[in-house]
């Protein structure tokens, strides 16, 4: 019986036997060469994959990137809706994901049909969404952003323009508050990662590393972000930890972004901010954690799982994100 592409792919990744013995690493990269491919991983994914990636980066930086990127093949390590908007960008070339389970609990939170609703009803006001949705929302978009451009990009609409804001109620939040937009509406969305960090074991950590200094992600609740000494991006806090004098940081974002903190100031402690309940007692995006050395191996290898898209939904989309470039290159954002 032939096997076909559905066969692999059955469990949304290619699940084939690895040869024994081989070190995945080089084997990688070997397969990195062969076929003129680009490794594209987000701060979220773990070390090992990070050290193998031509770039790292935030959202932001890895869809600049995946933008200008001019190999044959894109190989996305992170969540889909970054390898989306890679195809989104660059559709000439073959995007690759190494598992198709790795989602997004904050995407999944706008469900595209409602979402158009709630746009309807507020007919008068700019759409400005945050990068962590599907092609569809983006395609109900006015101007994408991410946490490293969104208050920018809120700033530089004329004072008197509604915005309605989606899909992250926190970010949401956390705009509002930073940019007094009281004519902003925004969608109740959340990511299932950053609602989980707890206060109490915060200020607990805090007793025991009392200088430390608690960098804060904006999608994380109000309550943790008003004991931030510093809210921003993940490249955003790795910059603030490199050139802070502080030697001690609690990371109140996904726990892999330490691995970039470590390695830049390998004399400063990092420390996780514990979650409220979780038997890991770290923060890990189970989405971004689907993600392994094996899968990238079998997806190089079979050019497989391909990101696909509909042509006319991929040019709606692609004016949301065109209008969040242009504007953070007008505004000279990193
Ligand atoms: P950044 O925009 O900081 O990369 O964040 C992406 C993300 O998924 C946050 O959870
Ligand atoms: Fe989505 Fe949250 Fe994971 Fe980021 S950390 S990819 S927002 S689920």
């Amino acid at each position: 019986m032939k096997i076909g592409k559905e066969d692999i792919l059955k469990e949304g990744f290619v699940n084939a036997e690895i040869e024994k013995g081989i070190n995945l690493r080089d084997e990688i990269l070997k397969l990195k060469k062969e076929k003129n491919a680009v490794i594209l991983a987000h701060f979220y994914q773990d070390g090992e994959i990070q050290d193998i990636a031509d770039h790292i980066g935030d959202s932001l930086q890895l869809a600049r990137i995946a933008a200008k990127a001019e190999a044959d093949i894109i190989l996305f390590a992170g969540v889909h809706f970054m390898a989306e908007t890679a195809k989104i960008l660059n559709p000439n070339r073959t995007v690759i994901i190494p598992d198709l389970n790795a989602g997004c609990s904050l995407a999944d939170s706008c469900p595209p049909d409602e979402f158009e609703k709630f746009v309807n009803e507020h007919p008068d006001h700019v759409v400005v969404s945050y990068v962590n949705t599907t092609a569809k929302i983006k395609a109900l978009t006015d101007i994408i952003c991410t946490s490293s451009n969104a208050l920018e990009i809120i700033n530089d609409l004329p004072e008197d323009q509604k915005i309605l804001f989606g899909p992250d109620r926190n970010l949401g939040n956390y705009i509002k508050t930073q940019t007094g937009r009281e004519d902003m509406v925004i969608w109740d969305g959340a990511c299932h990662v950053h609602e989980e960090f707890s206060l109490e074991a915060i200020l607990d950590l805090k007793k025991e590393h009392p200088n430390a200094k608690v960098l804060v992600h904006p999608e994380c609740e109000k309550p943790i972000r008003i004991i931030a000494d510093h809210i921003g991006s993940t490249s955003a806090l790795l910059n603030y930890s490199k050139t802070d004098s502080c030697n001690e940081f609690i990371i109140a974002t996904e726990s892999g972004i330490i691995h970039q903190m470590k390695k830049a100031s390998p004399d400063k402690l990092f420390i996780p901010a514990p979650p409220k309940d979780s038997t890991c007692g770290c923060n890990d995006c189970n989405f971004m954690k689907v993600i392994t050395l094996e899968k990238i191996y079998n997806s190089l290898k079979y050019e497989l799982p391909v990101i696909n898209m509909d042509e006319d939904l991929r040019l709606q989309a692609k004016k949301s994100i065109d209008a969040m470039l242009e504007i953070s290159d007008r505004l000279k954002i990193k």
